[in-house]
């Protein structure tokens, strides 16, 4: 699709190639401007040449062009631009239809890329320290078809769709071996929901190339539960678990858990955990399913750090699967349901904290647009988390 590459990649590698990182700066801070303006007088011509008026505009700004996430670059994955080549796609599940409560995610991915207009892969990462562009390759493969009328369909259109993307070759290869199973360097995921349920399917995914991982589970509830159970207490009119009761947002880690997806001896954890539930054996469940969890109010005893120190002591050096449902965030900058929950500024500590881990991939989820402010805060909170996800990924390459 692409022949040339944007300007903001030919900026990102002017200051690559610059002597001093001190020049780079000074140039990226200094050179624009003043170049139009050096002559005594305004040269309009050169001001509303057609060079500048597109090149200088169409990419940079927040509101040009087509919006694809923090102005990753479009790609047409799974058509025309097929044998590109890449280190991180991002992918949109616009899945709602296993929902429970509130449904409305299914335009969660484009909401989200709505709240990424102010970020960009190739901007600085100030918490982070880096600059993801310079590390990664992150196109946006746009949103996969998941059709409405049968779930079972729809998921299964995700995971083969996340599978063709993880077969691919690494753009950019690192040094040392592979974390893979083959041994070779492979893209990553991230992808944006979507209801819950699209964990399951994506989590089929990366173990087939990377082997059962440790997954890193932020939300308010814990979306264990048994099938029987969760749907009988909404459905009395289904007595017995059978493959024909569906998976739903609520028990997609049973089914990851059954299928040998998840790291064993408890090396998953639940961060931000809040919710009602029916019976205490639902704690019993959880810990059968492989989870230790980290409740929102612990935040309050142990700090971010605390919180860090506990998930990294549980998926020690394991390859880490992060999903984020927007629900652990507290409902006052992310509206939903369960207040009392994390705010903007712990997540970033928290994500801050997790650096060195080594994400296979990464996804956030029940972004529903409808139930959003005006001011699409939640649509922002959720894009500002993907972004650090990616810095995540930036600052750690996946080598044994
Ligand atoms: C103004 O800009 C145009 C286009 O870049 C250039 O051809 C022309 O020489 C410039 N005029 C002056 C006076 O510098
Ligand atoms: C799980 O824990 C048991 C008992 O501590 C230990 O023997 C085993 O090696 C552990 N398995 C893994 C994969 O760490």
């Amino acid at each position: 699709m692409r022949s040339t590459a944007p300007l903001s990649a030919l900026i990102v590698l002017a200051l690559t190639h610059s002597n001093s990182p001190a020049a780079a700066r000074q140039e990226q801070f200094h050179t624009r401007i003043p170049t139009l303006l050096d002559a005594d007088a305004v040269n309009f011509t050169k001001l509303f040449s057609s060079e500048l008026v597109f090149r200088e505009t169409w990419s940079k700004e927040s509101w040009n062009g087509l919006t694809t996430f923090a102005r990753s670059t479009p790609l047409r994955c799974f058509g025309s631009d097929a044998d590109v080549p890449y280190d991180v796609a991002v992918l949109g599940a616009p899945f709602d239809t296993a929902t429970s409560y509130r449904p409305g995610a299914r335009f969660g991915p484009n909401g989200i890329r709505q709240g990424a207009r102010r970020l960009g892969v190739d901007r600085i990462n100030v918490h982070m320290k880096t600059r993801v562009s310079e590390f990664l390759n992150v196109v946006d493969c746009g949103d996969v078809p998941m059709v409405y009328t049968d779930n079972k369909v729809a998921l299964r259109q995700l995971e083969l769709a996340n599978k063709a993307l993880l077969a691919k070759t690494h753009a950019k290869v690192a040094e040392g071996t592979s974390l893979a199973k083959d041994e070779k360097f492979h893209p990553r995921v991230l992808t944006l929901g979507g209801d819950h349920t699209i964990t399951l399917p994506l989590l089929r995914g990366v173990v087939d190339v990377y082997g059962p991982v440790s997954v890193i589970h932020f939300d308010s509830h814990l979306d264990t539960w048994k099938p029987r159970a969760w749907i009988s207490s909404a459905c009395h009119l289904i007595q017995h678990r059978s493959q024909e009761i569906p998976v739903t947002h609520g028990s997609y880690f049973w089914y990851a858990h059954n299928e040998g997806l998840l790291a064993p001896n408890n090396s998953n954890i639940h961060v931000g955990i809040r919710g009602a539930i029916n019976s205490w054996d639902d704690y019993d469940n959880d810990y059968e399913v492989g989870f230790v969890i980290s409740h929102a109010d612990e935040l309050e005893e142990v700090g971010w750090k605390g919180v860090v120190k506990r998930i990294r002591e549980t998926v020690g050096d394991n390859p880490v699967y992060i999903t984020l449902d927007i629900d652990v965030i507290d409902p006052g900058m992310a509206p939903a349901p369960e207040i009392g929950g994390i705010t903007t500024r712990e997540i970033k500590k928290i994500m801050q904290g997790l650096s060195g881990l080594k994400i296979v991939g990464a996804d956030i989820v029940e972004v529903a647009p409808g139930y959003d402010t005006q001011d699409e805060i939640t649509q922002i909170a959720a894009a500002n988390i993907g972004w650090d996800i990616l810095a995540l990924m930036a600052k750690t390459p996946l080598v044994a």
